[in-house]
């Protein structure tokens, strides 16, 4: 528990609804926040005030408190400020209107209403940087709406920030025609950047990609098509976003305020990514219902940007040149990613796109050296230089392979069309709406070197042998069934290793290889001589770490040091590449591996939160709301390991201590595809089992067969214990009354019953969503049926998760009870 209020003691805009401890800790630190930036309430500003950069105060405040007008530092450099009006009082703080981005000011810049009554920022230097081109202002004012006034009157305004909008609009302003919004260049980086928004004169309201550094227009990406005069995009004060065309009519962007100004902080902006966003921040905690106390991104256009910004033959597209773009029903932003073995030119300006990390040259080119990796549901449109028809993808492959230019192939299975495409590659896109498989140009020598690109699927040539999808399975589980058999006595140990030996010769024979290997030095460096100890499983102890290049990326390493002894070296690189085949935004995700004389570590990505256990389980407890999307994330993780990944993978130990939260609190799970790892006679390990009781599946005891549902069962109960945050044997006496032992059947007599106000008593917040209580209990009691093949697949329990299709009801579990 230390270590996550550790965590958010460095991150006060956590995403955490907060509970009384935290509560505490939060007050104190955003005291300590705003006593740095703490600004004054001003009704008006009179002639002669000034304010300097880093002097105290250096903002003003809205007569509410909720804006503030000042200098405000740049996350990329602290000294350095935007003259800025921004939200103050949300976490984080949005800046919604800048006169300089362009232009920071370094520390003894001062803002001052000067005596003639010009609003003027100067540089440290005293050099004039900006001013409001209005003179003679009585008083200048920062009103509870965010709009900065010079006026001379309390009516009369001679100038408005609301006129001259940098990226953001807010309730209340208008964005006439001819005026419009060009997005900052990234996230850090306030520069002009490479969208536009303009309300233009013949009536339009249009989205466009801008080349840099001249900002000329490309083609559109989106756009009302309406004409006329007076047409104009508001955002009116009860918070609707739409575009009003003189005749009458309103396209909506956000047009019913659903979301009100009372309740809700909002703005418009247009962000880097060229996405034009309405963000909501609830103004208190139980204004927003299920939304988080955050910056919510609530509507935007155009709906999918990677597939809607194609331009023919100029410019990059979304991304930059050579990477792809993804939306992956992300709301907040797009996802641009290198293909294996190119990594970002900048990995903080990631618009700057992708480079080879090998040499692919004409002079002496050996195509022996290269070999293709399919990439599915990926492709760079137009940028052709040649087409090819009716041919299979090995031919398509063959192709390119021999081609010195040729830096990808694209392939469509329907009619066998193959693009050969050499770079700078554009306009790269991934999603399920691409029906074309990319074939990307690697180098061998290096194929281990790169990090995991997307959903990379399985390698080149013929070798691939379509596998009985649960014949594989139930070889992903069969080391932990061994183990388990062995345990129990049982006979039917060799049968599965001889059977585990066959399917790994297949496995061998493809060689994917998108996983950095590290040396062990380099990982003992990483983790400082493997000192912070994040935790212990059924493989060994797990470290944090950090990997210091040009991006600093947090890791946790896995030092696994209770291995099955492999006969064969290879055996555990093809498990681990195996690994590194799954990619999903609820999975987490291996970077790499070493594999060192006796040394065999993995390195996976950090989950700044830890374990669900956390959160369940202690003195702090996550809402409904955040369980209900980390039981649906974790549905949809099972779902992809068991039927989406190229190699099924049941994960045998599916428990709270396996399910990790990221800094957005979504769920991933860990430790998969490893079971079979494991050494079977290490005491330590059958201690391990012991530790999942509660979730293991009834046929584990039975010499049944292994199927993908023991899973399923394990899910269903971890569920209830989500759902109810009880485990489902408390293993301290004194911890639940006598009535209510083990949860799973307490849950089932209370569903039966028709009693879930008994399961869930001392949650209001989940009693007020008693239909979406009632579903997933109903839906875990089928998960936790005792013969595997009433129990629903993954598949089928996301979908009456989701509400997809109903909730039958399930038979008695009570036959189930007698059995154990
Ligand atoms: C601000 O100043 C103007 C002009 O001096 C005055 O008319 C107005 O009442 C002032 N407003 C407030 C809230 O003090
Ligand atoms: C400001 O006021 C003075 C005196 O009333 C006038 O002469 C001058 O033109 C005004 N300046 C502007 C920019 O309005
Ligand atoms: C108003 O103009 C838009 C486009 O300019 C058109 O689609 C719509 O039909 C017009 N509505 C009326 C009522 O004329
Ligand atoms: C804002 O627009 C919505 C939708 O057109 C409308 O219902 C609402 O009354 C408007 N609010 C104001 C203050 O104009
Ligand atoms: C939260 O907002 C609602 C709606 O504006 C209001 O009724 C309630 O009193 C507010 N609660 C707190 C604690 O401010
Ligand atoms: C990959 O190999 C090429 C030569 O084949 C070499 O120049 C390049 O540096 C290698 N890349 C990495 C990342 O080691």
């Amino acid at each position: 528990m230390r270590h996550h209020i550790h965590h958010l003691a460095h991150k006060p805009s956590a995403n955490l609804i907060m509970t009384p401890p935290f509560i505490l800790v939060f007050l104190l630190l955003t005291q300590v926040i705003t006593a740095t930036t703490a600004g004054q309430r001003y009704a008006n500003i009179t002639r002669g005030t000034t304010l300097t950069a880093q002097g105290s105060p250096s903002s003003w405040l809205s007569p509410s408190g909720d804006f503030a007008l000042g200098f405000y530092p740049l996350d990329s450099d602290t000294s350095l400020f935007l003259l800025a009006v921004w939200y103050d009082s949300t976490s984080p703080k949005a800046v919604v209107w800048s006169a300089n981005r362009d232009a920071p000011v370094a520390a003894g810049s001062t803002l001052q209403l000067t005596s003639d009554g010009r609003l003027s920022l100067k540089d440290q230097d005293g050099k004039q940087v900006w001013n409001a081109g209005a003179a003679n202002a009585s008083f200048a004012a920062l009103l509870d709406t965010g709009n900065l006034v010079l006026a001379a009157s309390s009516s009369n305004f001679l100038w408005q920030s609301f006129d001259f909008p940098t990226d953001t609009l807010l309730p209340g302003q208008v964005l006439t025609q001819g005026s419009s919004l060009r997005s900052q260049l990234t996230d850090s980086d306030t520069s002009d950047g490479r969208f536009q928004l303009v309300a233009q004169t013949d009536g339009n309201l249009v989205l466009y990609p801008l080349a840099l550094p001249t900002g000329n227009q490309y083609v559109a990406y989106w756009s009302t098509g309406t004409t006329g005069s007076g047409n104009q995009l508001v955002y009116n004060e009860t918070g609707s976003l739409y575009y009003a065309v003189s005749n009458g009519t309103i396209v909506g962007i956000s047009p019913t305020s659903t979301y009100s100004t009372g309740n809700f902080y909002q703005r418009a902006r247009l962000d880097p990514d060229g996405v034009f966003r309405q963000y909501i921040y609830p103004k208190n905690g139980t204004a927003g219902g299920s939304l988080r106390k955050t910056w919510n991104a609530v509507a935007k256009v155009p709906l999918d940007i990677c597939r809607d910004l194609v331009v023919e033959n100029v410019g990059s597209g979304v991304c930059g040149f050579n990477s792809y773009c993804s939306s992956d029903g992300d709301q907040t932003r797009i996802n641009c990613m290198c293909p294996p073995q190119y990594s970002f030119i900048d990995p903080d300006k990631k618009y700057k796109g992708c480079k080879q990390d090998f040499l692919q040259i004409c002079e002496g080119y050996n195509p022996g050296e290269f070999e293709l990796i399919p990439v599915d549901n990926v492709d760079w449109p137009y940028y052709d230089y040649e087409y090819y028809t009716n041919v299979d993808q090995d031919r398509c492959a063959q192709y390119c392979l021999e081609d010195c230019f040729c830096v990808v192939a694209i392939f469509w299975s329907n009619d066998g069309g193959c693009w050969k495409k050499r770079q700078p590659l554009a306009h790269g896109r991934m999603g399920s709406y691409v029906d074309r498989r990319a074939l990307i140009k690697v180098s061998k020598s290096n194929a281990s070197l790169t990090l995991p690109p997307g959903p990379v699927t399985t390698i080149t040539k013929k070798q691939r042998t379509p596998m009985n999808r649960v014949g594989s399975a139930l070889l992903w589980c069969s080391g932990f069934l061994n183990l388990i058999l062995v345990a129990l006595m049982s006979v039917t140990v060799l049968g599965h290793r001889r059977k585990r030996g066959q399917m790994l010769q297949r496995q061998t024979s493809m060689s994917v290889v998108n996983l950095r290997v590290f040396s062990y030095q380099e990982l003992e460096e990483a983790t400082n001589g493997f000192k912070d100890e994040l935790g212990r499983g059924a493989f060994g102890v797990v470290y944090k770490g950090v990997l210091a290049s040009n991006i600093r990326t947090d890791i946790a390493v896995k030092r696994l040091d209770r291995l099955l002894h492999l006969d064969n070296d290879k055996e555990f690189t093809n498990e681990v590449r195996s690994i590194g085949q799954t990619h999903h935004k609820n999975l987490v995700k291996l970077i790499g591996y070493c594999d060192e004389g006796s040394h065999r570590l993995l390195v996976y990505e950090y989950m700044s939160n830890g374990a669900l256990t956390g959160f369940l389980f202690g003195d702090v407890k996550l809402q409904w709301e955040q369980r209900v999307q980390i039981i649906l994330g974790i549905a949809r993780g099972l779902l992809y390991l068991h039927e989406e990944c190229s190699t099924p993978i049941v994960h045998c130990d599916i428990k709270p201590q396996n399910v990790l939260l990221d800094d957005k609190f979504v769920a991933r799970i860990s430790d998969f595809g490893l079971a079979k790892l494991l050494k079977s006679d290490h005491t330590r390990t059958i201690t391990g089992i012991r530790g999942t009781r509660g979730y293991v599946a009834p046929e584990w005891f039975k010499s049944m067969a292994i199927t993908k549902k023991v899973d399923v069962y394990s899910f269903g109960v971890m569920m209830l214990e989500i759902i109810c945050c009880r485990k489902n044997l408390e293993t301290e006496i004194g911890e639940v009354e006598e009535e209510e032992p083990v949860l799973v059947y307490w849950a089932y007599d209370c569903y039966k019953d028709g009693r879930l106000d008994l399961l869930m008593k001392n949650d209001e917040e989940a009693m007020s969503d008693s239909s979406r209580v009632g579903r997933f209990v109903t839906v875990a009691i089928w998960c936790i049926q005792e013969d595997p093949s009433l129990r629903p697949s993954m598949h089928m329990v996301t979908q009456m998760l989701e509400g997809a299709v109903p909730v039958p009801m399930p038979p008695d579990i009570s036959s189930s009870a007698s059995s154990r």
